[in-house]
């Protein structure tokens, strides 16, 4: 569904992507993991066509990333920015069902807002939340109300940057497992960055790791723990010793 080749992206004299190779087959889910500042959120943007890559090719469902008609191609993705990225000037549920109240996926009002509000049940948000500013929520509800929006209109493929960061254990529980059901059910593709070991673990069928500008490991979740591979090791332990060094 979604294939890397060769991508190369530096800003400057910063080069973040040097030949990033990676495939994610159809209704699959792959989660990104690596450390900070390492490329994880550029090489996401790439996907989306947000960034555009210096060289290399990006294929979605067989199509060219740069090419084509954008809004059919967005229209296939949900996507959960690291930051949240909500509208300040939008109630919640005005932000949830965005891309359900314009375009070419406009519905009516009253079912944009039932939508919703379903989606914010999902990610376990109750309906009064719905009227509520984003500023007059905590970090972790805005992160939830950032979630329900990529789910809003049953995306195909689905990315989702640092989703249960900020949340407390049980409900960073709840998020993995609604991931888990979009892939499952849905039959969605996932793409996933995260740092959070658990997370890692609950929602991936392949996991890669990008360091140094390139994938260093990818493989099947089950396979990680005996890669053999240092740097692989190293992080999944959180060892302060090893091939990566902490200080950059
Ligand atoms: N628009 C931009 N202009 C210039 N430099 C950028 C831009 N976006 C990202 N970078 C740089 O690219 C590098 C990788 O950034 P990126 O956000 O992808 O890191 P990351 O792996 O997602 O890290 P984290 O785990 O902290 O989120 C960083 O050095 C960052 O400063
Ligand atoms: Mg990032």
């Amino acid at each position: 569904m979604i294939q890397l080749t060769d991508v190369h992206k530096a800003f400057g004299s910063n080069r973040v992507l040097r030949g990033v190779n990676l495939t994610i087959p159809k209704g699959t889910s792959m989660v990104i993991i690596g450390g900070s500042g390492t490329g994880k959120s550029v090489a996401l943007k790439c996907v989306l066509g947000l960034v555009r890559p210096d060289s290399g090719t990006i294929t979605v469902d067989g199509l060219n990333v740069e090419k084509g008609d954008r809004d059919a191609f967005l229209a296939k993705f949900g996507m959960l920015f690291q930051g949240g990225a909500l509208f300040d000037s939008l109630p919640v549920w005005q932000n949830v069902a965005f891309r359900l109240l314009r375009g070419s996926l406009k519905r009516p009002k009253d079912e944009a807002r039932e939508i919703a509000i379903e989606k914010l049940r999902r990610v376990g948000l109750k309906p009064d939340v719905a009227d509520k500013y984003p500023a007059e929520l905590s970090g972790g509800m805005q992160k939830r109300v950032g979630l329900a929006r990529a789910i809003a209109a049953e995306p195909e493929i689905i990315f989702f940057d640092e989703p249960t960061t900020g949340l407390d254990p049980i409900m960073s529980g709840v998020i993995n497992e609604l991931i888990r059901e979009i892939v499952v059910e849905m039959g969605a593709t996932a793409m996933t960055i995260t740092h959070d070991m658990t997370s890692v673990r609950a929602i991936a069928d392949n996991v890669a790791m990008l360091h140094d500008g390139v994938i260093k490991w990818t493989g099947p979740v089950a396979q990680m723990d005996d890669s053999g591979d240092p740097y692989l090791d190293q992080f999944i332990h959180g060892r302060a010793e090893g091939p990566i060094e902490a200080v950059r």
